[in-house]
């Protein structure tokens, strides 16, 4: 399915995981699983860094809580997201950053 204006597709690329269409503005870690997704969480806070990932695409920009630990995690990787607190606007691309 196609992303339009209620919709987004989250895609994995280099990965065998199918594209998920999710609705808009709608947190990533209530719709990504160990069977849909390649991307691991633990806290789903933003807080532990598990799901820490390159992301890419159309997504509101991270809160100050989700900079401060992208800021000790990921210095110096500009596209670094913590997955569980990303809000989706339109299609975005999610690449898992192993620590
Ligand atoms: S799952 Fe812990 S920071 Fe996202």
């Amino acid at each position: 399915m196609k992303s339009n204006l209620t919709h987004s597709t989250i895609h994995f690329p280099n990965t065998d995981y199918s594209a998920l269409t999710l609705k808009r503005e709608k947190p990533l870690f209530n719709h990504l699983t160990l069977q849909n997704s390649p991307i691991l969480f633990g806290c789903r806070t933003g807080i532990c860094g598990t799901c820490l990932v390159s992301a890419c695409g159309d997504l509101l920009p991270p809160n100050a809580e989700e900079q401060e630990v992208l800021e000790i995690l990921a210095p110096d990787l500009p596209d670094a997201r913590l997955a569980c607190q990303i809000k989706a606007t339109g299609d975005v691309s999610l690449t898992s950053l192993k620590l």
